[in-house]
């Protein structure tokens, strides 16, 4: 890869969150509420999503609706009633906090319809972006706050062009639970900016992809998480696309597509900091737990009473 022979197109301006999934992993929480509005402590996870996006600096934000997620769109939504009630009560913090969902970003929404896959949802996306480069961003993928993962991946597409993915390395019992990549060094392109510097993730070439190999299949063991920056060509892809595995269009397999012609470059950020995935119950817990331990405000009383418990040593009750 030579960032001389790639001259980006367009900055980045857009994110787009798709929230359109059934979340049948969390049913029957799932049922009547989408899954990104389920709290981490006291904010719905959509919303360390949304404040991810405008702090890299990506302020217009398509949600990708589908059935029951009035929430998502009110959540980001005045709420004048509930403002005045806490004005009235004079709890300026609370009323700071509502206030500042509102602010986050100029959000905008389209509904998928029908859940035809995370391939789909991001095609619907397609009259709102334009014929520009966009950030994707799962709603139930959090990366930990100040990791910084998405503006290194902005920093990659403005020096590389192309399309970018974030891969983190999983053991490799959990690669079929992933899309994931065959990768090759990013070349002799040099710190340049969007390489790794100093503390940063390394940047790899994506030559390959597959949507959840079967076990012992992967290509390695570089599994793609939420966060991509993808180049327009994307669209038209998708357009063509037939359904991939689990019988849903595959942002995957787009992308491989794309991997494979190597007229589109992909590239790759390999993220070693934190990431925490809120569509699955161990895994949400784990979130909650991590997350609430941080808190100055109840982080202090929370952990003691969490050594406590522990040091306890409770067991499940035999039922
Ligand atoms: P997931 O497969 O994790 O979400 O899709 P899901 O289908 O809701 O979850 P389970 O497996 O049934 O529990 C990844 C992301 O893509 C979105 C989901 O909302 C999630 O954020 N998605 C998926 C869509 O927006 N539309 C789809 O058709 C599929």
């Amino acid at each position: 890869m030579n960032a001389s022979t790639h001259t980006p197109t367009a900055t980045v301006t857009k994110a787009v969150i798709p929230v359109a999934g059934l979340g049948t992993r969390f049913l029957p929480a799932t049922k009547a509420t989408p899954k990104e509005m389920l709290p981490v402590v006291d904010k719905p996870a959509i919303q360390y999503v949304v404040e991810e996006a405008a702090n890299a600096g990506l302020e217009d934000v398509l949600m990708i609706t589908g059935r029951n997620k009035r929430a998502l769109e009110d959540h980001f939504d005045d709420n004048a009633e509930l403002e005045q009630a806490l004005a009235a009560k004079g709890d300026t913090a609370r009323l700071d906090a509502v206030r500042r969902v509102t602010g986050l970003a100029r959000m905008h929404h389209v509904r998928q319809g029908r859940p035809l896959g995370l391939g789909h949802a991001v095609l619907c996306a397609r009259s709102h972006v334009g014929d520009e480069p966009f950030a994707v961003l799962l709603g139930d993928d959090l990366i930990g706050p100040g990791e910084g993962l998405l503006e290194q991946m902005l920093r990659v597409r403005a020096a590389y062009s192309g399309s970018v993915v974030a891969l983190m390395e999983v053991e490799p019992d959990r690669t079929h639970l992933y899309g994931c990549a065959a990768v090759e060094r990013a070349g002799e392109a040099g710190p340049v900016d969007g390489r790794a510097h100093d503390g940063e993730d390394a940047l790899v070439r994506v030559i390959d992809l597959v949507e959840k190999p079967a076990q012992g299949t992967a290509p390695s063991n570089y599994a793609v998480i939420g966060r991509y920056i993808l180049d327009p060509v994307v669209f038209d892809l998708l357009e063509k696309a037939e359904p991939g595995h689990g019988g849903e269009i595959q942002l995957t397999d787009a992308l491989r597509e794309l991997a494979v012609s190597g007229d589109h470059p992909v590239h790759g950020v390999v993220f070693s900091g934190r990431r925490f995935d809120t569509g699955d119950r161990a895994s949400y817990l784990r979130t909650v737990i991590e997350l609430a331990c941080e808190r100055p405000d109840l982080g202090p009383d929370f952990r003691s009473w969490l050594t406590d418990f522990v040091r306890a040593g409770h067991e499940a009750p035999v039922r």
